[in-house]
C-alpha cells in the first residue's frame, strides 16, 4: 500500500485502536476523530486527532479533506442520559456528508448483524437507517456487520468470562440455546483494512 491518509473514528477506543495498528504497521498516516482528545494513547504523535465538530459541518468536512478512506466506528452501545442511539445517528449521517463534501474516496462502516429498519430494538433500526443513507450516499463503502467483537479491551466477554469463572450460578436469557459468530477485534481489523483498499460497494457479515 502506498502512504495516503486514512482518517479513523476513536483511535483510541476498542475497534478503532486495533484498525489503527494495523494502519501505521502498514506505513500509512492516520487521523483520528474522536470526543477523547486529550486521552492518553499508545499512539502519541504518529495519530492526528480531531475532536468530532457535530455542531460545525463546516469544521467536520475539514476534518476530512485529504482523506482517502474513513474508517468510522462511531456508535454508543445503549442509550443513557446525556446520549442516545438517536444522537448517533444524527452525528453519523453529518459524518458521512462531511466525508462527501471533503471528497474521501471509500467508507469503511461498521454496523451489526441483522439490522433492521423494522425492528423494535433501537440499536438494530439505528444501524440500519445508517446503512441505507450511506449506500444512497454516492460515497463508494464496505459496510461491515460484526456480531460480537472480542479481544483484551472488550468489557462483554471478558465480563461474562470473569463472572463464569467465579459465581456459583449464570443467567442466560431464554434456553441459551442461540448462537452467535463472534470475531477477535484484530481479525476484524484487517478487515477493514483490506475492504478499505477496495472500490466495490460490499455489504459482508464480519463473523
Ligand atoms: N464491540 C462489539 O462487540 C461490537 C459488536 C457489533 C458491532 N459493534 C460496532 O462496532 C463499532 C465500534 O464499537 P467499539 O466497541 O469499538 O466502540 P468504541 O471504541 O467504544 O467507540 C467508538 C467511537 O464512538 C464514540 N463513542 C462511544 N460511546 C460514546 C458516547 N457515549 N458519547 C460520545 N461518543 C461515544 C467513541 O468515542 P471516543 O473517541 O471518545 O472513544 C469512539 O469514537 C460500533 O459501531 C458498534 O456498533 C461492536
Amino acid at each position: 500500500m502506498s502512504p495516503k491518509l486514512h482518517a479513523v473514528t476513536g483511535a483510541f477506543g476498542f475497534t478503532g485502536r486495533y484498525i489503527t495498528q494495523r494502519l501505521l504497521a502498514a506505513g500509512q498516516r492516520v487521523l483520528t476523530l474522536t470526543s477523547s482528545v486529550g486521552r492518553a494513547n499508545p499512539f502519541g504523535a504518529s495519530v492526528d486527532v480531531k475532536p468530532y465538530t457535530w455542531d460545525d459541518q463546516a469544521a467536520l468536512t475539514d476534518a476530512l479533506r485529504g482523506v482517502d478512506v474513513l474508517y468510522n466506528t462511531y456508535w454508543v452501545r445503549f442509550n443513557h442520559r446525556n446520549f442516545k442511539h438517536t444522537e448517533a445517528v444524527e452525528n453519523t449521517l453529518k459524518l458521512f456528508a462531511a466525508a462527501r463534501q471533503a471528497g474521501v474516496r471509500r467508507v469503511v462502516h461498521t454496523s451489526i448483524t441483522n439490522p433492521s429498519l423494522d425492528s423494535p430494538l433501537e440499536y438494530f433500526r439505528g444501524k440500519a437507517v445508517l446503512e441505507k443513507a450511506l449506500k444512497e450516499s454516492g460515497l463508494s463503502y464496505a459496510i461491515l456487520r460484526p456480531a460480537v467483537l472480542f479481544g483484551d479491551e472488550d468489557i462483554l466477554v471478558n465480563n461474562i468470562a470473569w463472572a463464569l469463572r467465579r459465581l456459583p450460578v449464570f443467567g442466560v436469557f431464554g434456553r441459551g440455546g442461540y448462537r452467535l459468530q463472534p470475531m477477535h477485534v484484530d481479525d476484524f481489523a484487517a478487515l477493514a483494512i483490506a475492504q478499505g483498499a477496495g472500490s466495490e460497494n460490499t455489504t459482508i457479515d464480519a463473523i
